[in-house]
């Protein structure tokens, strides 16, 4: 995305399509108007009956410019971040594979424009043989001051860009992202200063990590836990803590899944892939704050090596755990990275995330991740947050009661705890392994991670859900001011 000064010959000679903008009361930005005289008032005459906020007109092949279309947005003075992003949103729908130039002189909310037609115009063609080359499809925001806007919208593209790594690691086909290109992936992360070392499986044999072991040992793919760090806050302050799932491919096992939506399995590491994202987008922007992201990368692999139902395994915590459906494996890994983070980081807060359970998605849907929190504060707000950023998220209740539906006739806990409540009850088993007067959330983000269908801020597949969210969360909470 490049930002430009006005220029009414660039506008008239630009081939492909041009966005002007009108308010609902139908004023015109000063480029609008002078692309209306141009048009000889073809802009006028499409928005003479009233256009509403959001609204979107389109003026095909106009006279006197090169142009394919002009696209008329409707968009207020004083409108909100969402309507703003809306609009940016609705310019990426509508250009197709046309290059765009986005005319708006005179706007309090470009940047959030320019962070809405970015999210939206995110593709995954890396593995299509016939992709339109990236160069036709350039956007150009002309403004009254280029200079001024890219310097505003630059920390809102960094996160947009810790989006699409989110998306690309989470769109990624298994044979591609095994756990070793992950953890390649995440090392190239030095390159935006991340500090990023590798815990390979020996490593964490001599830790005790046999949870999470347990669930990679079917697997040809090595088990591994990334640390990222970025520590751009006070000394002495301790960080807060993201921890990812990363099942690169879940397979459930010898607890093995059917075979109906198995390919959807690529997404299982989505939580390690938000993890990755957020860290991404603090590096670039570089937050004033200290946090670290762990995340676990396993495969869970059906073999002769495989974990079986029934078998009995050593957390790191020293917990002991009966593993009576080898599906439920995220937990598993989780366990030991959240313990490990809290032993190595004593964070003053962790934030789990994971496509932990296919119950979340059958209470929520797709609209909301599941919630869960020993804290109020910290909880609330997270919350606010998500909300700020249009990123469903809704608290559901933890309990003892619901802890003891884990109790294991042979072991200290098992890794199931029946149908009722399924979300709730992987919760509970995370919580066993969260240490007195840690501050955490256990975010189920199964739903909303991937769709199959476009969203507001997204086409379909891979969602980033998330990124933004945590990004504000640091941004309000954890960053020095
Ligand atoms: N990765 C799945 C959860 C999932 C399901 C994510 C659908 C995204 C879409 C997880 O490892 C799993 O298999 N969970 C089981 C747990 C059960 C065996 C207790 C589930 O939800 O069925
Ligand atoms: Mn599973
Ligand atoms: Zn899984």
């Amino acid at each position: 995305m490049t930002f430009v000064e006005s220029d009414i010959d660039a506008i008239a000679g630009f081939e492909g399509r041009v966005a002007v903008f009108v308010t609902p009361d139908g004023r015109m930005d000063p480029l609008a108007r002078r692309v209306n005289r141009l048009t000889k008032g073809a802009i006028a005459r499409l928005i003479e009956d009233a256009p509403k906020a959001g609204d979107a007109h389109v003026l095909a092949y106009p006279n006197s410019m090169a142009a394919k279309a002009v696209d008329v947005i409707c968009l207020d003075r004083k409108c909100s971040v969402a309507e703003a992003r809306a609009a940016g949103a609705t310019l990426a729908k509508k250009r197709g594979t046309d290059a765009l130039l986005v005319c708006l002189n005179n706007h309090n909310k470009l940047d959030q424009v320019a962070l809405g037609l970015a999210l939206r115009d995110y593709r995954f063609d890396s593995h299509k043989s016939d992709a339109e080359t990236k160069d036709s499809r350039t956007v150009t925001m002309m403004v009254n001051d280029p200079e001024g806007v890219s310097a505003k919208a630059e920390p809102l593209l960094a996160v947009a860009e810790g989006v699409f790594f989110t998306r690309d690691l989470v769109n990624e086909p298994a044979n591609v992202l095994t756990t070793t290109e992950f953890a390649e992936r995440l090392i190239a992360m030095r390159g935006v200063g991340l500090e990023v070392d590798v815990l390979e499986e020996d490593k964490l044999a001599e830790l005790g990590m046999g949870a999470l072991l347990s669930v990679g040992q079917g697997s040809d793919s090595p088990s591994k836990v990334v640390v990222m760090r970025w520590m751009g806050g006070e000394d002495d302050s301790a960080p807060l803590a993201l921890v990812g799932k990363g099942v690169v491919f879940d397979t459930g096992g010898i607890s093995l899944k059917p075979a109906a939506g198995m390919e959807d399995m690529t997404m299982d590491m989505g939580g390690a892939g938000v993890v990755a994202g957020t860290m991404r987008a603090l590096a670039l922007r570089r937050a004033k704050a200290n946090v670290v992201g762990l995340v676990g990368l396993v495969e869970n692999m059906p073999s002769g090596s495989a974990t079986r139902p029934g078998d009995v395994v050593t957390s790191m915590k020293g917990d002991t755990i009966e593993v009576i459906n080898t599906d439920a494996e995220g937990r598993l890994v989780l366990c030991d990275v959240m313990h490990y983070a809290q032993e190595t980081f004593k964070p003053a807060a962790m934030i789990d995330l994971a496509t932990l359970t296919g119950a979340v998605i059958i209470g929520l849907g797709h609209e909301n991740a599941g919630v869960f929190s020993n804290d109020d504060t910290i909880c609330d707000a997270f919350l606010k947050a998500a909300n700020a950023e249009n990123e469903g998220a809704w608290r559901l209740p933890l309990g003892k009661a619901y802890a003891d539906q884990l109790k294991s006739r042979i072991a200290d806990v098992k890794n199931v705890g029946g149908r009722p409540a399924g979300s709730i009850t992987a919760a509970e088993f995370l919580h066993r392994f969260v240490q007195e007067g840690t501050p955490w959330i256990h975010l189920d983000i199964a739903g909303v991670a991937h769709v199959k269908s476009d969203t507001a801020h997204a086409p379909k597949g891979a969602t980033g859900w998330g990124v933004m969210a945590l990004n504000r969360l640091v941004q309000n909470r954890f960053e020095v001011q």
